[in-house]
């Protein structure tokens, strides 16, 4: 018996070894019957990808999904697809190769020493390597049986964050240089019946404009070509649910993103068989890279999480995961502050900073930030047309230098930061002139200003060293200063570097010159908090926030803009990272404005002297209120509750790590008849099993709050039948304090 059915299925084999039975089994059956087939199981907490080794040696993903209790079971997955032909044998692929049999958008296309524009590649070997007690790398090494050409994938797991970095090293052990066209990070693919991709396109004070759509056949494209601020028009994060669109609660859905400061590209490729292809890394646009015999490439990280409990779920996987491993100083805490940008704009002097730090002390924040305009002497930083790149005191202005603020700050026990724009230069200024060959443009056309300025060649070490010590000579001179913001206003037009032999290295050797800056300033200055500011946020991306405690959103504080903002910012960016400030944007009244910016890392950009006395006292305890509960929003978990995009309020809320304390957050977003919180609405992540009582906190002085204060609630009710903010019309506004009662 056993030997009969051994026949039969060599027999089969052959045939299909032979292809005559290549169409009857579908994509993934290259090894249905490899009886040892290599499995390489990616797994996080709950979430899978399986790869496979073919009897050719190519590596297919054969599984994307809910982890599998049993790992063996994996294998049985291709033998259970029958989507149609697959006539390259290698839709699947892990790593999808150019110029060989592939049919589809490849992870890589490369042109080699000898001018061939082929590659194949096949499995080498693999290992697991343990980091620690969470974290696990898995590394895949691919070559090509023709070329001395090797990749290795790299997946690095976060286990109960249930995400997963993928990279790949690109390495020429040819005898000549090898050319890489396309040089992506990583190559996914997932199977269901429809894919629904939510994704952000933005511009100045309109960052995160959200769309969900169906993807259909074919490649649809998110990237940017703009080289430095690269996410003015499109941010390199996205949603891709399954089957239908994920609701908060409910549904299949993978959270991506490419950790890259510069061009960054994502092609979602609904191929022939109804499956998805998602290939994410830097814009190979106009960036061909050469690469010496010997020299290895390393692609940036590409981000993913996976949910089966919709994007509430992940989204809060990517908060755990970016303050405990990524943002700097993820866990720690944040200098509330009083910047000046829009209460002065160019316009102060020392006197007037003087009474500014004062008035800092006044409200009751922890800092003094100092934005543009302290700089140059020949060509004076009074407007944005020039001395960007002179950074020295303008003397005008500041006679006694920064030296003097940091002691006002010291004087009235606040702390004191700066800006800088350190990658940028004005035409009129001493830096253009002393060195033109530091400025990318094109030699013999036009310069092309953004905001009047151009983009310092950071590919230029010498730019490198320029750029490092505009901030070391700012904190040799003055140690106490205690924060930077960090600024770039400019994308990168003529892209042309005077330094680079090679053109096509200018966009990845811009960003990597970038790091390089930004790594010395973190060995010298590991902890210094600073912010990542792009005239808004033209420019976050979790490469960027290794470096960084915190971005800075949108110039657009319009509260009522800013709930719509920040909420798509918070599926992909937690609450501590991210800076609100209290302006006189937008008609709503200061308490709106602060129970907005309390949402994250709350500052003040508002004349204090002109407050109105309540006005002034409402700021001042409502600074009191966010400290006493900053622990919740900075590190507990975020649920959004109710979103603006379907009702005409907004609620979500924090919930501390013991479910002991939560803070709910209520804005009103509409002002038509009736609108407001009819029905009580359902809070999350508490514990249905304790009780807790409920307080209206940040209430203007002198206003009453309607909700009683005495009752006892328990989890299972609040989750169950929820709690009426009671929203409308003469209340927009309303933060609830949840404190367990035992
Ligand atoms: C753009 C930033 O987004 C603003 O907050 C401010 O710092 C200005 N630049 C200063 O030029």
């Amino acid at each position: 018996m056993k030997i009969s059915i051994l026949k039969i299925f060599n027999q089969v084999q052959n045939l299909v070894k032979a292809g005559v039975l290549a169409t009857v089994f579908a994509c993934f059956t290259t090894n249905i019957f490899a009886q040892k087939a290599i499995i390489i199981p990616i797994e996080t907490q709950r979430h899978a990808v399986a790869l496979q080794v073919g009897t050719d040696q190519r590596v297919g993903i054969t599984y994307f999904g809910r982890k599998l209790k049993t790992t063996s079971e994996y294998q049985l997955i291709p033998a259970m697809y029958r989507r149609g032909d697959d006539y390259s044998g290698i839709l699947n692929s892990a790593y999808t190769p150019s110029g060989s049999r592939n049919l589809v958008e490849p992870a890589i296309q490369v042109t080699h020493a000898d001018g061939n524009t082929s590659l194949d590649l096949q499995y080498v070997r693999h290992q697991v390597h343990k980091n620690d007690k969470n974290v696990t790398t898995t590394i895949l090494v691919l070559k090509d049986p023709k070329y001395a050409l090797e990749i290795t994938l790299f997946y690095k797991v976060y286990q109960a964050e249930d995400v997963i970095e993928q990279w790949s090293v690109i390495k020429n052990d040819e005898a000549g240089p090898v050319v890489l066209h396309k040089y992506a990070s990583a190559n996914l693919y997932l199977a269901a019946g429809s894919y629904w991709l939510k994704q952000y396109h933005g511009d100045w004070a309109k960052e995160m404009q959200p769309e969900e759509s169906r993807l259909t056949a074919g490649i649809k494209v998110l990237d940017s070509k703009l080289g430095t601020r690269a996410n003015l028009y499109q941010p390199p994060i996205f949603m891709v649910s399954l089957d239908k669109p994920a609701t908060e609660d409910e549904g299949r859905v993978l959270f991506g993103s490419v950790e890259w400061t510069g061009n960054f590209r994502v092609d979602l490729e609904v191929d022939p068989l109804n499956n998805l292809r998602i290939i994410g890394g830097i814009n190979p646009f106009a960036s061909a890279y050469t690469l010496a015999p010997g020299q290895a490439f390393t692609t940036p990280l590409f981000l993913y999480t996976y949910s089966e409990n919709g994007k509430g779920q992940a989204s809060r996987n990517l908060h755990r995961w970016a303050r405990n491993y990524r943002i700097l100083d993820g866990n720690g805490s944040r200098l509330t502050l009083l910047n000046n940008w829009e209460a002065t704009y160019f316009d102060f002097d020392e006197p007037k900073l003087a009474e500014l730090i004062k008035d800092t002390k006044k409200l009751g924040v922890d800092m003094f930030l100092l934005d543009d305009g302290w700089f140059g002497n020949k060509y004076p930083r009074n407007s944005d047309k020039a001395s960007l790149g002179d950074w020295q005191e303008n003397v005008q202005k500041l006679p006694h230098g920064i030296g003097y603020l940091v002691k006002e700050a010291k004087n009235n026990n606040v702390k004191f930061g700066i800006w800088v724009e350190p990658e940028m230069v004005n035409p009129k200024s001493e830096l253009y002139e002393k060195h033109p060959e530091w400025v990318i443009r094109q030699p013999g056309r036009e310069e092309h200003l953004y905001r009047n300025q151009l983009v310092l060649d950071l590919s230029n070490p010498q730019v490198q060293d320029f750029v490092f010590d505009v901030l070391d000579n700012i904190m040799t001179k003055n140690p106490a200063v205690a924060f930077f913001k960090w600024d770039c206003n400019a994308v990168i037009y003529n892209a042309h570097s005077p330094y680079l032999k090679n053109q096509s290295h200018i966009y990845v050797d811009y960003v990597q010159g970038l790091y390089k800056v930004l790594e010395r300033f973190r060995a010298k200055y590991p902890k210094l908090p600073m912010m990542l500011c792009s005239g808004g946020g033209g420019r976050v991306d979790y490469a960027a926030l290794k470096y960084f405690t915190e971005f800075w959103l949108s110039d657009n504080t319009d509260p009522l803009e800013r709930i719509f903002i920040q909420w798509e910012y918070s599926y992909f960016f937690p609450a501590i990272s991210h800076d609100n400030h209290v302006t006189d944007w937008g008609k709503q009244p200061i308490k709106f404005r602060t129970d907005v910016a309390m949402m994250g890392k709350l500052g003040f950009d508002i004349v204090v002297s002109k407050l109105a006395p309540k006005d002034l006292q409402f700021c001042q305890e409502a600074i009191k209120t966010y400290k006493s509960l900053s622990d919740v929003v900075w590190h507990g978990d975020m649920f959004r509750l109710a979103s603006p995009l379907e009702n005409d309020f907004a609620s979500l809320m924090y919930v501390n790590k013991d479910q002991n304390r939560a803070v709910m957050f209520n804005y009103q977003t509409g002002n038509r008849y009736g609108s407001g919180t009819g029905s009580p609405i359902q809070l999350n992540g508490l514990n249905r099993d304790k009780k807790y009582k409920i307080r209206e906190i940040n209430l203007y002085p002198d206003t009453q709050t309607p909700i009683k204060e005495g009752t006892v609630y328990s989890g299972d009710y609040l989750m169950t039948v929820g709690f009426n903010p009671v929203l409308n019309t003469r209340r927009t506004s309303v933060v609830l304090e949840l404190t367990q009662v035992k």
